[in-house]
């Protein structure tokens, strides 16, 4: 991969000969060159910034000698190639490992190391519709350094450790932070007792030293899982390693009646579209109706990271104590398809108690995806209108 860095810094990037990264430059995995941009100036004190138009605080770079850089960066390709150019800035897309591979596709980077205010915004123009390249400005984070090359340091390493043969042991990358969606488990090393200077003796996890895999592999995971909720609860929905084996169904709390009216809502739009009605109690009940519901049946609710993601009820027909009456299962929009609904259903199920003859359930008529479900898990549609206008019941045998 070749890598250019421009730069009014260049002794910045001196890391970048270090460790890992330096002996894949030695290697010849990476290509690594650093332009100083007062190269690029013609002035007697090679300046490159000025005051800003419009006025305000700081200085902005020149585009002069940012063009010439860049011309000269993209002069060096062969056969017509050219650099994607990176610009490194508070203002542009987070730097993600999911970009860290993407970048690691491309042969060849260009960095724009930005100081002051920033570039002037002519110089983007000038690179992307005169030297053709693609331009993605990137954030470290939200937080402001006084310039690009920490950025770039960082992104380097991110980026060079993904090529073929910079990291000796590849499998040291498949179970890395952000690469599923969840963090690392903790780690430790020998010994597996360890006295501090204080007195205070520390014990390895005794499952690390059980030998036993499966239990490791079983705790590594459900640490994961626990530091993600903690550190990182904006990481834990959308990973695709949350399974519903990692999700406790709890019994619902009084103060639950906020969030499960929150999630109902979520939940029954969709209802009131597949059935082109809004007059779905679901929907519209109050926090307070929802509140007197718990006391009614027995709720159970899902939380992963402290938010409140799925949820059932149940309880003895009224009129009928042989039926088990199901509601109100619910899982959140993003969360749906991975298995929660059923466990949810199969849980309702399995408080029932024991003079039950049969389940059931309400929905829809039109809510095909609650039917199909309902059908996979033993549900039967009984013929005619169900208890509501509108809906269909369903009764499921108990084995
Ligand atoms: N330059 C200044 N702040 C930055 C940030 N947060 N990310 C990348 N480059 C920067």
């Amino acid at each position: 991969m070749i890598l250019d860095v421009v730069s009014i810094f260049p002794d910045y990037l001196a890391p970048l000969d270090l460790s890992l990264i330096g002996k894949a430059r030695r290697d010849g995995l990476i290509d690594l060159r650093v332009h100083d941009l007062r190269d690029f100036t013609h002035d007697r004190h090679h300046s490159v910034d000025d005051t800003p138009y419009g006025g305000g605080a700081g200085m902005v770079m020149k585009p002069q000698p940012w063009a010439e850089a860049l011309a000269h960066v993209v002069a060096s390709g062969a056969g017509g190639a050219r650099p994607r150019l990176i610009v490194p800035g508070p203002g542009g897309v987070p730097f993600t490992q999911a970009l860290a591979r993407e970048l690691a596709e491309e042969p060849w980077l260009a960095f724009a190391c930005g100081r002051y205010e920033g570039i002037d915004e002519r110089v983007y123009e000038y690179a992307a519709q005169d030297l053709g390249l693609q331009v993605s400005v990137v954030s470290l984070g939200d937080y402001v350094l006084n310039g690009g090359e920490v950025a770039v340091l960082a992104m380097v390493e991110a980026v060079a450790r993904l090529l073929p043969g910079v990291i000796g042991n590849a499998e040291s990358l498949v179970e890395e932070s952000h690469e599923d969606g969840l963090l690392e488990y903790p780690v430790y090393t020998k010994p597996a007792s360890w006295e501090s200077s204080a007195g205070v003796t520390r014990a390895v996890p005794p499952v690390l030293l059980s030998g036993d895999h499966g239990a490791i592999a079983a705790w590594r995971h459900q640490q994961r899982l626990e530091r993600t909720a903690a550190r990182r609860p904006d990481l834990l929905h959308s990973s695709a390693a949350l399974t519903v084996d990692d999700l406790a169904i709890t019994s619902a709390r009084p103060a639950d009646a906020a969030e499960l009216t929150t999630l109902q809502r979520a939940c029954w739009v969709g209802e009131a579209r597949a059935n082109d009605t809004h007059d779905i109690p679901p929907l519209l009940e109050s926090v307070d109706e929802v509140a007197r519901g718990l006391q009614e049946w027995q709720t159970w609710v899902v939380r992963a990271g402290g938010r409140l993601v799925g949820s059932v009820r149940a309880r003895s027909h009224p009129d009928h104590p042989a039926v088990w009456q199901i509601g109100r299962l619910m899982v959140a929009p993003d969360l749906q398809g991975r298995g929660l609904g059923r466990a949810l259903l199969a849980h309702a199920e399995a408080q029932a108690p024991s003079g039950t003859a049969a389940y059931w359930l309400n929905t829809g008529t039109r809510s095909e995806r609650n039917l199909r479900t309902y059908r996979k898990a033993g549900y039967r549609v009984q013929p005619g209108e169900g208890t509501f206008a509108g809906t269909v019941d369903l009764l499921k045998r108990r084995r």
